[in-house]
């Protein structure tokens, strides 16, 4: 299968839906790049599910470049997406053109993605000027979820909160980002948005309206207990099956009955008749 390129995505807009997955690692990179999803996502929930931080705040540049470059080594046709972290954008613009360009040109990605409301927009321009493609993600944004009050829906609680993530899904597009990611936005809202864009959107929580769906791998197969999403969806669990395979070996370990025979090399008999008589 030929490498999957932004403008591909971008012609599926209307013709037909795309898909999305996170990897932060080789394996897992394998696995979604074969499987036909077009993007994957070195998403900065690598923090709760990699690095066992109790959120996403806490990922620095440092970590998101070396999950990425694991991810850019492997992937052949997957088109990459890595997430800007909190604090890498919000500061300073050409901060944010830096921490950009180190996704693309140390680690191997072919675009960022960044978190914010139309107050980013103007750093989305000036990343996008710089010659970086950028996908916006707005509604929930994990990275700020505490000052928005959770893992909340947004947009659905009046009509101020649904114009002003339209305004920030208009404000990404104007500012150049070529995709715009909406999580966790009531499904009418994220399908009526979809229908003003001309760029693809991509929904996680968000109905299914949008162009393309996301997921979070780990969560999805069950690979990390205890984090989960209301708007995931469990398509395998994986995590159980490997657990039960840990027990069996456990088992076998204690047992004697692991490493049988044909896990162990032989040796000559004689060989070890000779060096139990002293020889
Ligand atoms: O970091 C991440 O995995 C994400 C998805 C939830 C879209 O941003």
């Amino acid at each position: 299968m030929a490498k999957v390129t932004i403008p591909f995505i971008q012609s599926l807009k209307g013709q037909r839906k795309f898909a999305m997955l996170t990897a932060y690692d080789a394996p897992f990179t394998r696995l979604v790049d074969d499987s036909g999803v077009e993007m994957i996502l070195v998403g900065d929930s690598l923090g709760m599910v990699m690095l066992g931080y109790s959120g996403t705040s806490p990922v620095t540049m440092d970590e998101m470049v070396h999950h990425c470059k694991a991810v850019g080594r492997t992937a052949k046709t997957c088109l990459l997406v890595g997430d800007m972290p909190f604090m890498a954008y919000q500061a300073d613009i050409s901060e944010a053109i830096r921490n950009a360009g180190r996704l693309i040109k140390e680690a191997g990605m072919d675009c960022v993605k960044l978190e914010g409301t139309s107050k980013q927009a103007p750093t989305a321009k000036a990343i996008v000027d710089a010659g970086i493609a950028v996908i916006a993600h707005i509604g929930l944004t994990p990275q700020t979820a505490a000052s928005l009050g959770g893992i909340n829906v947004i947009g659905g609680q009046n009509y101020a909160a649904a114009k002003r993530i339209l305004d920030d899904a208009l404000a990404m597009e104007a500012a150049g980002c070529w995709c715009v990611l909406m999580e966790a936005v009531p499904a009418d809202l994220a399908a009526y948005i979809t229908s003003r864009l001309k760029v693809p959107t991509i929904g996680i929580g968000a109905g299914i309206g949008c162009d393309g769906q996301v997921l979070v791998t780990h969560e999805m197969f069950g690979m990390f207990p205890g984090f989960g999403l209301p708007f995931g969806k469990r398509y395998a669990e994986a995590g159980q099956l490997i657990q039960n395979g840990m027990q069996q070996y456990h088992q076998d370990v204690l047992n004697g009955q692991f490493p049988g025979a044909e896990n162990s090399f032989p040796i000559d008999a004689e060989l070890l008749r000779r060096l139990e008589a002293g020889a």
